[in-house]
């Protein structure tokens, strides 16, 4: 196998935008490994009991636990302010936890910054801010190739052929897109470079119910490929209903974990939570 991993005769087109191969193809084993160790078991991705806020703030998270697991997608839901986005951001190293631990693939990578989670496979799809609105739908698209040295052209027309309204607006500045375009463009934009895993906030914010079920679909089959999704979601009996896991969270705390399933089916997150 040669060095670099993007190089791998994936066969299956659908599964070639995900890296299957798992945790180690991201860079050869006799390279650095930083101040991580492995053990195995647990979930492919998990934040770990996390407690901490941003700076020198307040905790916003208490002991709070999301994960997800190969061949999942984990939904979390919770009120505006709950703590949703913090968790995410708290996954991805965008602040430090104060006790707790983020994992991947069995691997402690609490202490890594966001980048080097890019490397190690982690895609994120921030609530806001999430594109370049100056920058055209490709361009987007070549930036999220950052880590790249090989060829990603590949890549680029499996993102065009899960979303083709984005090969038609390639050239076109995202920021002339729709609500429900753009969004495609930041998850396209994750996907650039092959993650293992893909993180998720709030994809489907701010579009039309027509538009929120398409994005569920594709984030559907993103997922038959065998990329993990870790999503929050507002629309959450939706969410649930695609979710093989899910986390409800309040004031920065697990209040509820099970199925979707076994979710959507508790009186009591039905009443306070999904509206009855
Ligand atoms: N950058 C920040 N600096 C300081 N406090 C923040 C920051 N971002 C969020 N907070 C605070 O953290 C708490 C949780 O916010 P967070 O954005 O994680 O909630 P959320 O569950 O994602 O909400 P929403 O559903 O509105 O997206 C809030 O009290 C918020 O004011
Ligand atoms: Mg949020």
């Amino acid at each position: 196998m040669s060095d670099n991993p993007y190089q791998d005769d994936h066969g299956n087109k659908d599964a070639s935008i995900t890296n299957t191969k798992g945790i180690g193809t991201m860079q050869p084993a006799h390279m650095k490994s930083g101040p991580t160790h492995k053990v195995d078991g647990g979930p492919f991705l998990i934040g770990d009991t996390m407690t901490g806020g941003y700076g020198k703030g307040p905790d916003i998270l208490h002991d709070c636990t999301i994960a997800v697991d190969k061949g999942e997608i984990a939904v979390i839901v919770g009120p505006n302010g709950a703590g949703k986005s913090t968790a995410m951001k708290a996954v991805f190293g965008m602040l430090n936890v104060r006790s707790g631990a983020v994992r991947l693939d069995g691997e402690d990578i609490t202490q890594l910054t966001p980048q080097d989670r890019v490397v190690k496979g982690m895609g994120f799809v921030p609530q806001t801010s999430n594109i370049f609105t100056s920058m055209t739908v490709e361009e987007n698209l070549e930036m999220g190739a950052f880590i790249r040295t090989d060829d990603f052209r590949d890549t680029m027309e499996q993102v065009y052929d899960l979303f083709p309204i984005l090969r038609d607006k390639r050239n076109q500045p995202a920021g002339e897109l729709s609500g429900g375009q753009r969004q495609q463009v930041a998850v396209g934009r994750a996907l650039m470079t092959k993650p293992k895993v893909l993180m998720l906030d709030e994809p489907t914010a701010g579009v039309s119910p027509i538009v929120m079920d398409e994005l569920f679909d594709r984030i559907i089959e993103v997922a038959r490929t065998g990329l993990p999704i870790l999503m929050v979601e507002q629309n959450a009996k939706q969410a649930l209903e695609i979710a093989d896991k899910g986390y409800v969270l309040v004031q920065g705390r697990n209040a509820y974990t099970g199925t979707g399933k076994e979710l959507l089916a508790d009186p009591e997150v039905r009443k306070s939570f999904l509206g009855g």
